[in-house]
């Protein structure tokens, strides 16, 4: 192990960002969080969750130890029993809530349906009664592969009902990433439908699903939507249709009450190489942890009309768009297809037909907004927006401010939250009504989270470093492992700093303590010695006028070990030129520094990115390379590396 000087920075800290936004005093008179939970959470953090957990959540057991601790293996509310089903969905109808709408859907071609709490209470039951016909009792797993359709909760639901697992599989994935899942997690059903709607064609899904399920030896059953009316090929004995076997059942069954620690469901992760990881929730901790944060970070109210524009098919669906605005009996919105289809505008659209008030949304959406220009959502009464959310990736402030003046007109507070699959929920997070927000930081742990910032030796980084992002304290709807395989779990988060969970980040603080998450520490470069994160590079260029969305990547120099390689999408209307490449890199070193001065850069119409919108640098970094490409399965447009590649040869030299 190379040990490095100690005056030397993990990460630099080069970009500066200096424009502040403090809350609105009208809107902290209102706000539903107030500066004591830090102080509370900090006093016995314990007893903090517990608190929580016996007010948030209704317990058929009450539990009767908060936390058992053997690093790093987590178990919370031990003792108490309890079903996720009746949280979401029972105790709110109970108490008078039938008639609210817990689902607006839109379909991309225009067809809507509205569910209220009594209509999903009774399509639930409805799902699990059929799910119990087929053989399904508690702590078995069931595999969902869909579009975006109501019937997907109503499927996650069900399950969770039986006190069963669920596992989503993106209904963009092939079939072997469909039945690697299936058979890591031996699934015994799957629900999927004949497909769905994307960019105003009906695409298919049940085929991958029979190609699929040609080797899943686990699988007994089918449950199949009938979504697009294709007329699919259905298997004797195996398939059978939705409207066929959920819709003769008894819409009553009994929620099956289960252990804390019961496995709520499975969420697939890829590692960069390996097999995929299962990522495991359970029911008690991962319900609060969600139904808390969503109800503080997003100042959540009984009229608001919420919408998180993520697929279900990632845990931001998991987490925001089912289990906490449900358990917290919100009213959400839930789109179908994509955003710019039959044209740009969609989401303004819909935003004022259903007078949506909270939108939470990923940085790379709001990027393609930013390229299609400010006419779009100015053509919309966008008026009823109180507060936005942005996760998934470090949100460049110059978007932060596109969003900020364009959707927010400037008086909805931005949350600009940091999580992971693994972490179940939101960690790191302004509090509106609380942080006084700048643009490009998450800035601080939500109360009960002990976040650091460490060097390669685990010690503490001094405000204005960079190093690594760790947590230092369980939390209830933190992972409890990596399905069958616990030293996969030691070995990828507890192992490079002991007694820490290290999340694969880099991060920086500043002078007053703010968080700024700098990417994957993989996607670090090292230009002359100096760690350059590749997010700082990139917010330099977005901050010029002219560029829409950039990735940075290092490509090996003689000299200085890296270089910098940027590729760059301009802005509608703007065209690429010489003279704009030389500006754009002028620019870079007026901002950060002349360290940071990409010494190649490219103009592209797109960028590869995986199908949750996350760039892959790993693709670019092939193509700066001139190497053969990795491997592209999780790709969302495989045409678009192509593209890039036949240009790389024009790329501007320094
Ligand atoms: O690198 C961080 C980035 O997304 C990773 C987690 O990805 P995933 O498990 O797919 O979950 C995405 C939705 C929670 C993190 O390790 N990330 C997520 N949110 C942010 C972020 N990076 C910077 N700022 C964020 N707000």
């Amino acid at each position: 192990m190379s040990i490095e000087p100690p005056s030397r920075p993990e990460i630099e800290n080069l970009l500066v960002e200096a424009r502040t936004f403090a809350p609105d005093p009208a809107f902290v008179a209102q706000a539903n969080a107030g500066p004591e939970l830090y102080a509370e959470a900090e006093a016995d953090f314990e007893e903090f969750w517990a608190r929580l957990a016996r007010e948030r959540l209704r317990w058929t057991e009450p539990f009767h130890t908060t936390l058992e601790w053997d690093l790093p293996f987590a178990k919370w509310f031990l003792g108490g029993r309890l079903n996720v089903s009746e949280n979401c969905l029972d105790r709110h109808v109970e108490n008078g809530l039938g008639d609210k709408v817990a689902y607006h859907w839109i379909g991309e071609p225009g067809d809507r349906r509205t569910l209220t709490y009594a209509d999903l209470l009774r399509e639930v039951g409805k799902a699990a009664n059929a799910l119990k016909e087929l053989g399904i009792v508690a702590g078995d797993r069931v595999a969902i592969y869909m579009p975006m359709i109501p019937e997907l909760p109503i499927a996650m639901l069900a399950c969770a009902r039986l006190g069963a697992a669920h596992t989503v599989i993106f209904g963009g994935f092939s079939a072997e990433a469909l039945s690697d899942r299936i058979n890591d997690a031996e699934a015994k059903v799957l629900i999927t439908a004949d497909g769905g709607w994307r960019r105003g064609k009906a695409v298919g899904l049940k085929h991958h699903a029979d190609e699929a399920l040609a080797s899943t030896p686990s699988i007994t059953a089918a449950i199949v939507v009938d979504r697009i009316g294709g007329g699919v090929h259905m298997v004797e004995g195996r398939d059978y249709w939705w409207h066929d076997i959920v819709d003769r059942q008894d819409p009553i069954c009994p929620p099956v009450p289960v252990d804390s620690e019961q496995l709520l469901y499975l969420l697939y992760t890829s590692g960069t190489t390996a097999k995929p990881k299962g990522i495991i929730h359970t029911s008690a901790g991962y319900l609060l942890g969600a139904s808390f944060t969503h109800e503080i970070v997003f100042d959540v109210k009984p009229d608001d009309v919420y919408w998180c524009a993520a697929d279900i098919g990632w845990v931001t669906g998991h987490s925001y768009i089912v289990y906490g605005p449900l358990a917290n009996a919100t009213t959400g919105v839930m789109y179908e297809g994509a955003p710019d289809t039959p044209d740009w505008d969609r989401w303004w659209q819909i935003i004022e037909d259903l007078k949506v008030t909270i939108l939470y949304c990923a940085p790379t959406a709001i990027r393609s907004f930013m390229k299609q220009g400010e006419a779009y959502p100015a053509r919309h009464d966008l008026s009823s927006l109180r507060v936005l959310g942005s996760v998934g990736e470090p949100i460049n402030p110059e978007a932060w401010l596109w969003y900020h003046r364009n959707i927010g007109h400037e008086k909805a507070p931005i949350v600009d939250t940091w999580w992971q699959t693994e972490t179940g929920a939101i960690l790191i997070s302004p509090l509106p009504g609380i942080t006084t927000t700048k643009p490009g930081s998450a800035t601080f742990p939500l109360p009960g989270i002990v976040a650091d910032i460490v060097d390669a030796a685990g010690q503490t980084v001094p405000r204005g470093g960079g190093g690594y992002l760790v947590l230092k304290q369980p939390w209830p709807a933190m992972l409890r492992g990596i399905y069958g395989d616990p030293d996969r779990y030691v070995q990828t988060y507890w192992s490079r700093f002991p007694g820490m969970y290290f999340a694969g980040d880099g991060a920086k603080r500043d002078s007053e303590g703010y968080f700024w998450l700098l990417g994957r520490v993989d996607d670090v470069m090292n230009i002359a010695g100096h760690r350059i994160s590749t997010i700082e590079v990139e917010s330099a260029l977005v901050d010029h006028p002219s560029v829409a969305e950039a990735a940075v990547v290092g490509k090996t120099d003689e000299i200085s070990g890296q270089a910098i390689f940027a590729f760059v999408i301009l802005r509608a209307g703007v065209e690429p030129h010489d003279t704009l490449a030389v500006q754009l890199r002028e620019h870079v070193a007026y901002v950060i520094g002349p360290i940071a001065r990409p010494k190649f850069l490219m103009f592209t119409p797109d960028l590869p990115k995986t199908r949750s919108g996350k760039i892959m640098r790993r693709l670019l970094r092939d193509i700066a390379e001139n190497r053969v490409l990795g491997d592209t399965t999780t790709l969302a447009d495989a045409g678009v590396v192509d593209v890039i590649r036949d240009k790389s040869g024009s790329a501007e030299e320094d």
